[in-house]
Formats: C-alpha cells, structure tokens, sequence
C-alpha cells in the first residue's frame, strides 16, 4: 500500500499495477460489496485525503483538499499527496467514480503556493510545474469517471485541476478563472489546453489573456461546468451524478470514457474503429448476460465489474 494507512482490512480484491499511468485495458474487478469497510487515508500530506464511500455508494471514492491555512494551495507537500492519492487510485480496481472536493469552506483550490514559490529558483519553479501538469495529465487518464466539486474560488491550478475531470458541478457562489497572466506567467499545468477545449477558443482566450474571474452561473452558460446548484449544494448534487454512475456496468463506464476521450484526438475512422474496440471489451462480459436477465426478470441488475 506504500504511502497508504489501511483502516480495515478489506484488501484482498486490491490488484495494484506496476505502471505509473493508469491503462485503459480492463483489469478483473472485485464485487463491490465486499470491499465496504475499505477506508484509505493519505499519510505524506495531511493536506490530501483519500476516502472511500461504503455500503450502496461502495465503489465512489473522494479526495478531500484540506489546507486551510492558505485555502488550499498547491504546494510540494500537497502536490506530493495528490501524486500519491491518484496512483492509488488508478491500482484499484473497486473504484468506479471519483470525487474531488475541498474540505476547506468558501475554497475549492487557490491554485499554485505562491508562498513557497516565491523562495524557489526559476528551475524549481519549472520543475514543480512540470510535476503538477504531469500530474493532472495522469487525473485525466484515471480509467474511471472524475468529478471536480467546487464551492468558492477554483483559481489557476485549482480550475486546472478541476478542467482535468471529466465533470464539474458547482455552487452558484463559486468564483472560476485562470489570473495567471495578472501574475506575468501563464498557466501551466493544462490550463491554456484544456480551457479551450471545454469552452472553445474565443471565450477560453478572453479568460485567459484578461485573467477574469467569472461565478457559477457564467461558468454554467458558457459550458464549464455541467451544473450550477445553490451555494454549499454541490457536493449534494455531485452524489446524485456519481450514485448515477455507480449503478451502471463498470467496464462499460470505462469504456465510454476512453472510447469518447481517445476518440477526440484522433481521426473520424480510427475514432470509429475505436468504439468498435471499445464495444467489443463490452461484449464478453457477464455484466452485460446479467443487464439482460434483469431486463427479462423485470429486476435491477447487479453488476459485478466481469
Ligand atoms: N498561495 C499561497 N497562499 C495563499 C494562496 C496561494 N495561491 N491563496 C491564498 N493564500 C493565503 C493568503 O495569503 C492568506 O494567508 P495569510 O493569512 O498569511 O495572509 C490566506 O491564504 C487566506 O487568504 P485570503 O485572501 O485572506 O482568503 P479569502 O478567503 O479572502 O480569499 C482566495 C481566498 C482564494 C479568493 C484568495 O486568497 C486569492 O485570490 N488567492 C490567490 C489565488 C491565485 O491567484 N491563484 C493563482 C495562482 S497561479
């Protein structure tokens, strides 16, 4: 488990994989039910937290920001934890949803430790930044649905993280943007990519080059976010979506994932070829004998990951 404190001891299904990026390949999953007690804490950095949801929601897993004192900041330490707390997620298999959340009120991520990083050298400053887009790039890939929870401000690397998961859903309180060019630098950690392909060009260039801040609402019409609720509602409705997710075939789940990111990025035939690759890890499952028989049996079918 490395940098991990087990709380109990449901670890027997725990099939960890020796690649630091996760693989999309589907890897056999353990009944959901029997891993309930699982809980994980981070131990390097007190500031990340891994729990997992148990009984019915078994299978949503959350990481919590907590480090109030700067309203959660990205520094060495939390970068560190947040490294640690994703891996360990790409090598279980029981996780079928993800949530990130702050458990700091009014703050989702302030984005980069500008304290810390005022006492690094220009090549520690590149080498941080290097870690924390590599380390988004790796959130991005997780094989199994993200979502990012914001309530309050989601600024430089706290909306780049959260533009790394596949959803985000927030209160209407919440204040987004990317201030990096009113501090002379740029976002670095995927911002200046990913905004653009969430929003389009011209409105992601607008963010960009006058650092805007925009709330909730205006996140929600121009397509930032998938949801705005009322303030302080969001992680609420950010249960809803994953419960919603975690009743569906897991390996399908991941499927559609990877069939519509990889797709994107390549052309229409091999995006196509794709979905077919990517229907067919679908075909030979017992999950989808057991969607049929419950289909039949005019039941809820219980899907198991195989
Ligand atoms: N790095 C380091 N410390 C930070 C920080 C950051 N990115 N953001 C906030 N803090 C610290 C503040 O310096 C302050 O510390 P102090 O108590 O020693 O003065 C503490 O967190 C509280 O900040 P404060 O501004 O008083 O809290 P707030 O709730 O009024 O506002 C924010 C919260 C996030 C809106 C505001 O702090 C902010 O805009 N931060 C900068 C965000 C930013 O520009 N990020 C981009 C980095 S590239």
């Amino acid at each position: 488990m490395g940098a991990f404190r087990v709380l109990s001891k449901s670890l027997r299904h725990y099939t960890p994989k020796a690649s630091i990026f996760p693989e999309n390949s589907i890897t056999p999953r353990p009944n959901k039910w029997l891993c309930r007690t699982l809980i994980l804490e981070s131990a390097p950095s007190q500031s990340v937290n891994l729990h997992r949801l148990s009984d019915s929601d078994s299978g949503i897993v959350e990481v919590s920001l907590e480090r109030p004192q700067v309203r959660n900041a990205i520094g060495k330490d939390m970068l560190k934890g947040l490294q640690n707390t994703f891996e360990a997620i790409s090598k279980d298999s029981s996780a079928n949803v993800l949530l990130i959340r702050s458990k700091v009120p009014k703050v989702f991520c302030a984005g980069a430790d500008l304290k810390e990083r005022k006492m690094m050298s220009a090549t520690e400053v590149q080498d941080f930044v290097n870690k924390l887009r590599a380390t988004f790039s790796f959130l991005e890939v997780l094989p199994i649905p993200t979502i990012a929870v914001i309530e309050g401000a989601a600024l430089g690397g706290g909306l780049e993280m959260a533009l790394s998961c596949d959803l985000r859903i927030c209160g209407e309180d919440a204040v987004l943007g990317l201030p990096e060019t009113g501090l002379a630098i740029i976002p670095g950690a995927g911002g200046t990519q990913r905004l653009p392909r969430v929003v389009g060009r011209s409105i992601a260039k607008e963010l960009i080059l006058t650092g805007r801040k925009i709330g909730g609402r205006e996140a929600m019409s121009m397509g930032l976010v998938n949801y705005c609720v009322h303030a302080g509602e969001a992680y609420l409705k950010a249960l809803e979506v994953a419960r919603n997710i975690n009743e569906k075939g897991p390996i399908a789940i991941r499927m559609a994932k990877r069939a519509i990111d990889q797709g994107l990025e390549v052309d229409r035939a091999s995006a196509l070829a794709l979905e077919e690759e990517c229907y067919e890890q679908t075909l030979h499952t017992e999950d989808r004998l057991e969607a049929l028989a419950a289909f039949a049996e005019k039941r809820k079918p219980r899907y198991t990951g195989k």
